[in-house]
């Protein structure tokens, strides 16, 4: 495994495959990884010749209130973990490398990221579209892995890429849950003991959805209150947004019946750490 710091020697590595005719497959994390991490690798593993992760801290996606500075970084750790899957490279550049000095060019994606996160952390999805973008040039890979726990994340690159013409098969990997039910996030190391427990109010509150639905319950209204009741009456919480929609235009759907397949995206603060989790409820 082989780490590459710069976008040139990147490039020049992933040109070299392509004539080779190999198959690139790419992994984008801000490191701290966990299995669920590992689990787009090894999907990767699966149907590329050749994988890379990067490993970058996006300080563009962080509002100014939000935890770049203390977000966790460990890059031994991750290494090791990479080197155990088969990686074959880490893409690791630093700041200065993907924003020098005069940068000024961002990439946007307008409808799909008003609602739920996009309206809670204004100008996030610019940060990831554009970061994105700039890995995609980077590493030039056929095929890009992200997570479904992210799910307005995947919604927003697969728009970018059928948009931009981007020619790279954008795959969208299931959420990989603790044993407890807890969506693994890296995250989730700021959660102390206490926080932890209560953290499981998503996991049970997207259960207590899907239960509803199976008994025969329909009204957008109804299953929303229930699910809001659950997470308010958890100790540590403080909702950002729970919400359903439509899951392909994340519009919100508010009242009326449910049919069809419909999208249950939560937000919640447990503590002071903020945490996602969402499930297609189908009736
Ligand atoms: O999901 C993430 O970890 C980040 O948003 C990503 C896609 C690596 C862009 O910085």
């Amino acid at each position: 495994m082989r780490v590459i710091k710069t976008i040139k020697e990147m490039q020049s590595i992933a040109k070299g495959h392509k004539k080779e005719g190999l198959t690139i497959g790419f992994v984008p994390t801000m490191g701290f990884l966990h299995e669920g991490h590992l689990t787009l690798v090894r999907e990767a593993k699966k149907i590329c010749n050749v994988v890379v992760v990067s490993i970058f801290v996006n300080p563009l996606q962080f509002g100014p209130k939000e935890d770049f500075a203390k977000y966790p970084r460990d890059f031994e750790r991750d290494s090791a973990m990479l080197q155990k899957e088969g990686v074959e490279y880490i893409f690791h550049p630093d700041g200065e490398e993907m924003y020098g000095k005069g940068y000024q060019t961002y990439v946007e994606v307008t409808e799909v990221t008003k609602n739920l996160c996009g309206a809670s952390r204004p100008g996030h999805f610019k940060g990831v579209t554009t970061v994105v973008s700039k890995l995609f040039n980077a590493v030039m890979p056929d095929y890009a892995f992200f997570g479904e726990k992210d799910y307005q994340q995947l919604a927003t690159i697969k728009r970018m890429v059928a948009d931009l013409n981007m020619d790279i098969n954008v795959i969208g990997v299931p959420i990989v849950r603790e044993a407890d039910g807890l969506a693994m996030s890296s995250r989730n190391t700021y959660l102390s003991e206490e926080e932890r427990k209560s953290a499981l109010c998503l996991y049970r509150a997207i259960n207590l959805a899907k239960e509803l639905i199976n008994n025969g319950e329909r009204s957008a209204e109804k299953i929303l209150s229930e699910v809001v009741n659950l997470i308010s009456n958890t100790a540590l919480t403080r909702i950002d947004y729970v919400k359903l929609c439509d899951p392909e235009t994340l519009d919100y759907i508010e009242t009326g019946l449910l049919k069809g397949k419909t999208l249950l995206a939560l937000a919640v603060f447990v503590g002071n750490t903020r945490l996602i989790d969402n499930a297609i409820l189908e009736v």
